[in-house]
């Protein structure tokens, strides 16, 4: 059982997938990525998830993620199943899913809850910054579908905080006001946001959301 946390390496691997034979980091190149997992083929939460996904490649490849999914059932299975989230989410699946048929991969990432379900993978998603670290996880039961919306809520804050001396704060959402980090001294944070800030208390002071950098 893997127990892997924020910051750790994400783990490499090579896999059998819907898109033929991958290796993870060659995938991701310098990009982003997200890797979630999904508990079985042919079933209906996972159907609506996977076609949400496949309808906001324009959102992804915007943020510069690079996408993949797993699930424990083989190649064949997932080509099938393939063509009823095309059909039924008007939609094209655009990103490869991993066969884990043997696990090697759910072991790796801890995908599998023993005590939620023995053999199939739970909703975990793990979300990677180019140099291949761990930025973010979560892990939703099989009966709750996940909220895309708030994952890419999230990596437009996993970005900017990466690159600003800022924090994103409670239902935060892109263009809104943001936190400047309590290692700011208020006479560094007079040159970083020339623009300027308020100061709540000492230790709350927000400001407009810089531009993002890389
Ligand atoms: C679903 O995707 O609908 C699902 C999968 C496994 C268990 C329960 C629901």
């Amino acid at each position: 059982m893997s127990d892997l946390k924020l910051g750790d390496k994400a783990p490499n691997f090579d896999a059998e997938t819907s898109e033929g034979k991958i290796n993870f980091y060659d995938y991701l190149g310098d990009s982003w990525g997200i890797l979630f997992s999904h508990p079985a083929d042919y079933t209906p939460v996972c159907t609506t998830e996977l076609g949400t996904v496949a309808n906001y490649k324009a959102e992804f490849e915007k943020r510069d993620v690079k996408v993949m999914a797993l699930s424990v059932d083989g190649v064949e299975s997932h080509k099938g199943w393939i063509k009823d989230i095309n059909e039924t989410q008007n939609t094209t699946v655009n990103f490869p899913i991993i066969a884990d048929e043997d696990r090697k991969v759910s072991d790796l990432y801890g995908m599998i809850h023993p005590n939620a379900d023995d053999t199939l993978t739970v909703r975990s998603v793990f979300v990677i910054a180019p140099d291949k670290s761990i930025k973010m996880t979560l892990t939703y039961p099989a009966s709750t579908g996940r909220n895309f919306d708030e994952l890419l809520r999230v990596i437009d804050s996993l970005q900017l905080t990466a690159y600003n001396k800022v924090a994103t704060p409670a239902n935060w959402k892109h263009g809104e006001d943001v936190v400047i980090s309590p290692s700011v001294s208020n006479e560094d944070a007079d040159k970083m946001f020339p623009k300027g800030y308020k100061v709540v208390k000492p230790y709350l002071r927000t400001t407009a959301q810089p531009e993002l950098k890389k």
